[in-house]
């Protein structure tokens, strides 16, 4: 089959829920040459017309070898990872040693294990150059007053804006030295005899979905009106809506897990995906980002990120009428260049018995000329037993800074549910499994670089902590337009 064949097949899958019309799609089997990895045997035989899984058939799809290491992905009895701890998984590679040629083992090993993703022979993610040949380090970095091995100690010790940026774990104090001890004597080419420095290849997305009776994936991805990869211009910075109905129609579903798929590493910077209360105008697609005007974050991916596997028993609400994924590209390739990346969710009809849902903490108050704090407090008003929070992901604009969430308990005790750097090109969730009772409230301060009046346009700021918790609708305040919103206004 033709590649284009393959994808006019997957963009039909979209949209093509148990409840349409349109016939089935046959279930196309995973695992192109190099595309998803396994696992896509979920849709066999589910719901009567189930779109059924599709290979995301990327080029070079980061869902590939040996990640199934880290997957937790298909077992639903954990909670998977928002990406917390991505980036730290040790899959051998043995293809990448070639590139640390002249950079001494101990060194090459720290580059391999902890910037190749992104900092490889070809840089990937919006990351601006390689760093794998020693000559990469005495060259001037991008504001030219200092080499880039100089940014290098700068930024693997910058608590703000970490290098492996989040959610990929920082570098501990043994291989921070070792970096930092190489660079300061000057960076000097030496060869690596060794094969030390061939493990480690981080990119530890799921690999795997969920199956069982009822259990629909569908992939939800960049595409142009007709259905084909999306052409991303070279312009810097790019912001692009793709608009999508729920491709399961009007039935109602708990989504169950969701995970990255990663189609043009070069050009994707990350994305957040959204489901909004209103309607959207399906298989439409429009520049711009930052305006969601009722839609939660559902998720959000930047490289690093696994995907999410909700708990055995948990489903996650997403009845907004609409989807958004909002894609964030990079182009720096000099030429357009296609793209198809996107999120694979997959959906039960079966539904859970207890169910998710999106709660929205933080505030709206927002009028900060200088920057500075601006803080929440949630005072549920629905708690009448335990609240188990799943995972938190905060949303600010461009001036965002830092997100904090503090658990104040009845007793007078005080938690911290998220304490977290935030950047607007990398927002992510994190884990935060906790429990919240009956009279205890929730503190959301969001900090602010510079200028911050609460709007939804990306000038504008806002502060929400995207909170996935059950019973769904339980940190209500019940005084606020937003569906489970749970503010201080
Ligand atoms: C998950 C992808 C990713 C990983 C892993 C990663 N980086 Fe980066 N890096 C980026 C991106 C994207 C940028 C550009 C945006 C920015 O500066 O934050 C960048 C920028 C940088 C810069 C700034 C360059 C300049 O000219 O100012 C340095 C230095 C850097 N990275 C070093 C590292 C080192 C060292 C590692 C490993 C210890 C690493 N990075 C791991 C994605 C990554």
């Amino acid at each position: 089959m033709s590649r284009l064949s393959v994808l006019l097949l997957l963009a039909g899958s979209i949209g093509c829920g148990s409840s349409s019309p349109e016939p089935a799609n046959p279930v196309h089997p995973n695992g192109g040459s190099k595309g998803t990895a396994s696992g896509g045997s979920a849709a066999g035989g589910t719901t009567g017309g189930g779109a059924g899984v599709t290979s995301s058939g990327g080029s070079d799809g980061t869902a590939t070898g040996g990640a199934a290491a880290g997957a937790a992905g298909g077992t639903g009895g954990t909670a998977g990872t928002n990406g917390s701890t991505g980036g730290s998984g040790a899959t051998p590679s043995s293809s990448a040693s070639a590139a640390y040629s002249d950079i001494p083992c101990n060194v090459a090993a720290v580059l391999q294990n902890n910037c190749a993703s992104c900092h490889g022979a070809t840089p990937a993610f919006g990351a601006p150059m390689s760093l794998t040949r020693a000559a990469d380090f005495t060259k001037k970095a991008k504001d030219g007053t200092h080499t880039i091995g100089q940014a290098v100690i700068t930024r693997i010790n910058d608590d703000q804006t970490p290098m492996p940026q989040p959610p990929n774990a920082r570098l501990n104090a043994a291989d921070n030295s070792t970096l930092a001890t190489w660079i300061q004597a000057g960076a000097k080419a030496e060869s690596c005899s060794t094969s030390a420095a061939t493990t480690g290849a981080p990119d530890a997305v799921l690999t795997t979905d969920p199956s069982g009776p009822g259990i629909t994936c569908y992939d939800i991805k960049a595409r142009d009106s007709s259905g084909n990869k999306f052409s991303v211009p070279t312009t810097p910075d790019l912001y692009h809506l793709f608009y999508y109905a729920p491709p399961w129609g009007t039935t109602k579903v708990h989504m169950i897990s969701w995970r990255p798929i990663i189609d043009n590493k070069a050009v994707i910077h990350h994305w957040l995906f959204y489901n909004s209360d209103a309607a959207v105008a399906d298989k439409t697609d429009a520049d711009g980002g930052g305006a969601h005007p009722n839609a939660q974050l559902t998720c959000g991916w930047a490289p690093g990120g696994r995907g999410f596997v909700l708990p055995d028993g948990i489903g996650q609400d997403v009845s907004g009428a609409g989807f958004v994924l909002e894609t964030h590209y990079n182009n720096t390739t000099g030429a357009p260049s296609p793209d198809s990346s996107g999120v694979r969710v997959c959906v039960t009809t079966n539904l859970r018995p207890k169910e998710a849902g999106i709660h929205w903490l933080g505030t709206e108050l927002i009028l900060l000329p200088a920057g500075g704090d601006a803080v929440g407090t949630c005072t549920p008003t629905a708690v009448t037993g335990p609240v188990n929070i799943l995972a938190a992901t905060p949303h600010m604009h461009l001036q965002g800074r830092r997100m904090k969430t503090i658990i104040n308990r009845k007793d007078g005790t005080k938690e911290t549910l998220l304490d977290k750097p935030f950047d607007f090109n990398t927002q992510i969730g994190y884990d935060t499994p906790t429990v919240i009772m009956p009279g205890d409230t929730l503190t959301t301060t969001c900090t602010y670089g510079g200028a911050a009046i609460y709007g939804e346009g990306t000038k504008n700021e806002m502060c929400y902590n995207f909170v996935l918790a059950y019973p769904n609708g339980a940190l209500s305040s019940g005084s606020f337009l937003r569906k489970n919103g749970c503010t201080g206004l």
